[in-house]
């Protein structure tokens, strides 16, 4: 370990992977349901901190030909690797430098950032080096500036503090087998500690590689963080909670039972809502918004900002565009027959979600409702507005030919495609890819609705 890692991990580079829910166009629907003024969808500013490979803003630098991107890590190899596929892809809106954070936090940015974003970084790194962020984003930040941050929560992670502990303490095994000791001794504590739920943790994070482990368990300053902390931490920066970045997180009641909304009721009577939320989920991982003065929306601005935004008809089995997968509780607004009408309305989008609504036997308030609840279902994806979507063509083309070039020539795959008209990353089992890429056969309703999304050989040339 040297000095400038600040107790970070530096010793393992950490390997490429794409985080779908950090896209300006797929928080758009959480930030207008909370009556957030989100900046502009086309021409902006995004500063990605600690980006690893960057290969998420890459695909976001594809997707939004008229913004600027930048991305900082402190570990040459991830640099060296992100500009690699950026040269490869061709892009020209996108930078990705070598520098900490305390580099950037000492100098003024040549013009603000509208949005920054920061996945894996805020629960690993030391108090001082979270100072700094927050020093950071209070001098590079634009005023009415988002900040994403994807952090571990304390209400899930805190039963599991002893095996961040074994992790830390137990020795290091040889180079191929650098967690085995402490793989082990966690086995061996589960066994007689009669922790069913931990368990079950442990199974899932158990199947994550060497290389997983060592960032997420083997950071020195790894901890697990409580959302009211980090809503202090980030006042400095004149940054306020603004929302959790997916829709679905402000419909608890579509997830949970009684006794939770209860809880969550109570909480929030008290004004520690989230907090409330995160126990009754019992949950390991946040994914927020942060905002610095944003525009807040009247309720008529809210509904008329939610019905523009266009939709197509979806299936939540195909597996992505969706990120919780819990089961969604069966309403009032979403029948059988409220779902059938929808799915019926939806076919040969986009259309926007207000010419759905105005097309069921419900009142507006209901009828906005029943959409909303089947977008959360996955039974419809928001898309980008098809003039957006086009002039995002020809980047996420390049993006996916990249992407498909490494499958054909079996070099490292890209964990996910760029998809214009979602704006952003979605992750594709390889087998589909194959399929989007004309390399296999698929089904008719494979190739339509990966068509939709932009991910077929005509969407990416050769
Ligand atoms: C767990 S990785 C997450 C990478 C990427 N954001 C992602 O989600 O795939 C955290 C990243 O933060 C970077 N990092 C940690 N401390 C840093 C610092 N003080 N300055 C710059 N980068 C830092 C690391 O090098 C690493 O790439």
């Amino acid at each position: 370990m040297s000095d400038w890692s600040r107790g970070y991990p530096v010793d393992t580079a950490y390997f490429d992977t794409m985080q779908p829910e950090i896209s300006p166009f797929r928080w758009r629907p959480a930030l207008l349901t909370a009556r957030f003024a989100p900046p502009s969808a086309r021409r902006f500013r995004f500063l990605e901190l600690g980006c690893g490979s960057a290969h998420t803003l890459i695909a976001l630098a594809a997707c939004y030909p008229e913004a600027e991107f930048l991305g900082i890590d402190f570990m040459p190899e991830h640099v060296v690797r992100a500009r690699a596929l950026i040269s490869e892809i061709g892009l020209s809106n996108i930078r990705v430098e070598e520098a900490g954070f305390a580099d950037l936090a000492a100098t003024p940015p040549e013009a603000p950032y509208d949005y920054a974003a920061m996945h894996g970084v805020w629960s690993w790194v030391d108090p001082e080096t979270r100072a700094t962020i927050v020093e950071l984003l209070g001098r590079w930040l634009a005023p009415g500036a988002l900040c994403y941050n994807g952090y571990n929560c304390a209400a899930g992670w805190a039963a599991a503090a002893p095996i961040r502990q074994i992790f830390r303490e137990a020795p290091a095994g040889p180079a191929e087998d650098r967690y085995g000791p402490a793989r082990a001794a966690v086995a061996d504590w589960l066994s007689y500690s009669q922790t069913p739920a931990l368990e079950a943790f442990w199974a899932q994070l158990s199947r994550q590689s060497d290389g997983f482990l060592a960032h997420e368990l083997g950071a020195k300053h790894g901890a697990e963080v409580w959302v009211s902390d980090l809503v202090r931490d980030m006042a400095p920066a004149k940054m306020a909670f603004a929302c959790p970045c997916e829709l679905h997180e402000q419909f608890d009641a579509l997830f949970l039972d009684g006794a939770r909304l209860d809880f969550i009721r109570a909480g929030t009577a008290q004004g520690w809502t989230q907090t409330a939320r995160d126990l009754a989920y019992v949950r390991t991982f946040r994914a927020d918004l942060f905002h610095r003065g944003a525009l807040r929306l009247t309720t008529r601005e809210m509904i008329e900002a939610l019905r523009a935004l266009p939709v197509i008809g979806w299936d939540r089995e195909r597996g992505f565009g969706l990120i919780s997968d819990l089961p969604v509780k069966d309403t009032p607004v979403a029948t059988p027959e409220i779902t059938a009408q929808i799915a019926a309305l939806s076919q040969d989008g986009p259309h926007p979600i207000g010419t759905l609504v105005d097309g069921l036997d419900l009142d507006a308030q209901h009828g906005l409702q029943a959409v909303l609840v089947q977008l959360i279902r996955g039974n419809l994806l928001v898309v980008r507005p098809p003039e957006e979507a086009a002039a995002a063509q020809d980047g996420a083309r390049a993006f996916n030919a990249v992407a498909k070039h490494h499958l054909e020539a079996g070099r490292n795959l890209l964990p996910g495609l760029a998809s214009a008209q979602t704006g952003g990353v979605v992750i594709v089992p390889k087998a589909l890819q194959r399929v989007g890429f004309g390399l296999d056969t698929g089904t008719p309703e494979q190739l339509d609705w990966l068509g939709q999304i932009g991910l077929t050989a005509q969407a990416s040339p050769t």
